[in-house]
């Protein structure tokens, strides 16, 4: 998604406006620019594509001024071009944007018949000439764009400078994050507190309906009815944390490596290892009222939910409803007043999963979540929030937070089967011992790649790739298809073992491909029949076990050797071979694996 920055700052801040959003790059972007004042006239700089080009850009044409505003563009209404890309201006204001205007075209019709001229084909370009529009009627630079804001529907976070404003900048925020940063004599505004980690870790957020006067040494934030208002200053740990590669050549490798770890960490946030017990938040329900429960989430995350209905359903003996955020928004789900809605989001900040929040909050739900980023808005309109210790995930396509998720979800279900009287005490040993296991085992699987190299040699030149598997397994294979198209640009889908034959076994031929997650459970027998079907057709096989080849009964083209564990944990372990496969096919294909094209990190419109 787009990231936006702005610096008033006491040196020229082109440079350190395109550094920002250099660490804002992993949110997905198509396109970059930035403005600044320069001797009191607004100028940009813009350019299709990565970030290099703009400073070439730059290098070319540099820019000196000390107040400016910069954007990467995920393009959303219109081409990913030159002329599309943010800042957006006339000579007296400009402007960057995150998030969707909804009303712009009954906007953008009523500005033209006022004589405004539009050049691009965004939605963002109608609020410069509202801000336009409004200075032009005499109103001062805040109150022009206080009044447009009051225009806008939608979803936004926005930057804004002014012609011969040295000392303002205006930022707003309706539905997309936007931090404000403190410095000395200086202040800054950005997506997140990643962009604005090396200026300054003094930070606070606006809340939705928010919007602020900054100058270098002032903040004054106002909500949504014009009321002066306080917002916590906090301090970041982003600047705190290191967002680099690492050995690794792609962020994407180092976050797979990084699971044992992160799953330690996020496990010792909920289990006490002298007790082997589980010990959680205060959570305002009780597992033991409850009937059901929702969980929404999208992609990745609600995967994670997948998985954590079967274990659920299966320790707790609690019916889960678990449904895709965009599509649980809309689809008036009747609730019982006071039950429990769970909402699963690495960047805390997805919009459907937002808004499904916001419809459970409507309906009396009590509202939990699971989230990496704790200062989210997901986190702050949650009643309760069990994050998960990830550490940024800055690879597009997640990996760590996805096994992190499962991690905190399997704690909390082991929880609820407690509360609820279906386990004992000593299944709840015998489960908390298979969770502590997993960082071992995890580090098993990523001790030798070299299978996976070979295998992505062969799995780039396929058309089309299949991922089976059965039981908790099966939202693993739907996993793995995800992450190899999103990131190798191969088509895949993941099956339940068992459909296959109602539709999908057509497809398979020798140039198809299937990979079959089938560890020892107790549905590897069903797994293996459904696997034989595919045999008799001439299917290429690869298989993720922890058995032995010659227990198949047929050839495997190639067999990922999974530890053997408790059947508890095995999702979590077979996650990281799909994650791998994906990872050196991608490579093989030569694709931008942190940044897979038209993806984006955090997903800040509907
Ligand atoms: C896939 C991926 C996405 C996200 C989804 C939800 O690799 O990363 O499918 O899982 O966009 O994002 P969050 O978890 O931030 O709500």
């Amino acid at each position: 998604m787009c990231g936006i920055v702005g610096i008033l700052g006491r040196e020229p801040v082109a440079d350190a406006l395109v550094d920002a959003l250099k660490r804002l790059e992993y949110r997905g972007y198509d396109s970059a620019g930035i403005a600044t004042l320069e001797g009191g006239a607004l100028e940009r700089r813009r350019a299709e594509g990565k970030l290099v080009n703009l400073e070439a850009r730059l290098a070319k044409e540099p820019m000196s001024g000390h107040a400016g505003i910069g954007h990467t563009r995920w393009a959303t209404h219109g081409a990913p071009t030159e002329t599309n890309a943010h800042p957006h201006m006339t000579d007296k204001v400009s402007v960057v944007h995150n998030g969707i205007i909804e009303n712009f075209r009954d906007l953008r019709r009523e500005l033209e018949g006022q004589g405004a001229t539009f050049t691009t084909e965004t939605d963002t370009e109608v609020i410069v000439h509202l801000i336009t529009h409004n200075l032009d009627n005499g109103m001062a630079p805040a109150e022009a764009a206080a009044a447009a804001l009051e225009r806008l529907e939608g979803a936004y976070a926005l930057a804004i400078i002014f012609k011969g404003e040295e000392d303002l900048m205006i930022g707003a925020r309706e539905g997309s994050p936007l931090a404000i940063g403190f410095g000395e004599g200086a202040m800054f505004l950005g997506s997140d507190a990643i962009a604005l980690a090396p200026l300054t870790d003094t930070i606070t957020y606006l809340e939705d309906g928010d919007w602020a006067e900054i100058t270098r040494n002032s903040l004054k934030i106002r909500d949504r009815a014009g009321a002066e208002v306080e917002r916590a200053v906090q301090k970041s740990i982003a600047s705190a944390l290191l967002v680099d590669k690492g050995n690794h050549r792609h962020f994407m490798a180092k976050e797979i490596h990084e699971q044992p770890e992160v799953i330690s960490h996020t496990l010792a946030h909920y289990i006490d290892f002298a007790t082997g017990r589980i010990r959680l938040p205060d959570l305002p329900f009780d597992f033991k009222d409850l009937k059901r429960f929702s969980i929404s989430a999208c992609g990745t995350a609600y995967y994670a939910g997948l998985v954590a209905k079967y274990w659920f359903e299966r320790f707790a003996r609690l019916p889960v409803e678990i449904d895709i955020a965009s599509e649980f928004r809309y689809r008036d789900v009747p609730l019982e007043a006071d039950g429990l809605a769970l909402f699963i989001s690495q960047s805390g900040e997805t919009a459907d999963t937002l808004a499904a929040l916001r419809y459970c909050r409507e309906q009396s739900q009590h509202i939990i979540s699971i989230v990496n980023v704790r200062e989210s808005t997901i986190a702050r309109e949650s009643d309760a929030i069990l994050p998960i210790l990830a550490g940024p995930e800055i690879g597009v396509a997640s990996t760590k937070a996805f096994t992190c998720q499962l991690a905190a979800l399997a704690v909390l279900a082991i929880a609820a089967g407690r509360a609820r009287g279906h386990i004992s005490e000593q299944d709840e040993q015998e489960l908390v011992s298979a969770l502590i296991e997993l960082p071992r085992h995890i580090s098993a699987v990523l001790r030798d790649e070299s299978d996976y190299v070979d295998l992505a040699h062969d799995l780039a030149k396929a058309r089309d790739i299949l991922y089976l598997g059965r039981g908790v397994n099966y939202p693993i294979a739907l996993e793995g298809a995800l992450k190899l198209k999103e990131i190798s640009y191969i088509h895949a889908e993941g099956y339940a073992a068992g459909e296959l034959k109602h539709g999908p076994i057509a497809l398979i031929d020798e140039d198809v491909p299937v990979i079959v997650i089938a560890p020892k459970d107790g549905l590897y027998d069903k797994t293996l029949s459904n696997v034989q079907e595919v045999a008799a057709r001439g299917g290429r096989i690869i298989m993720i076990s922890d058995m032995d080849a010659t227990d198949f009964g047929w050839d495997v083209q190639k067999l990922i050797t999974i530890p053997s564990s408790h059947l508890f944990t095995q999702p979590l372990i077979a996650a990281v071979p799909v994650q791998l496969i994906a990872y050196h096919t991608a490579v093989v294909m030569g694709t931008d694996v942190d940044q897979p094209r038209n993806l984006a990190k955090s997903v800040t419109v509907e």
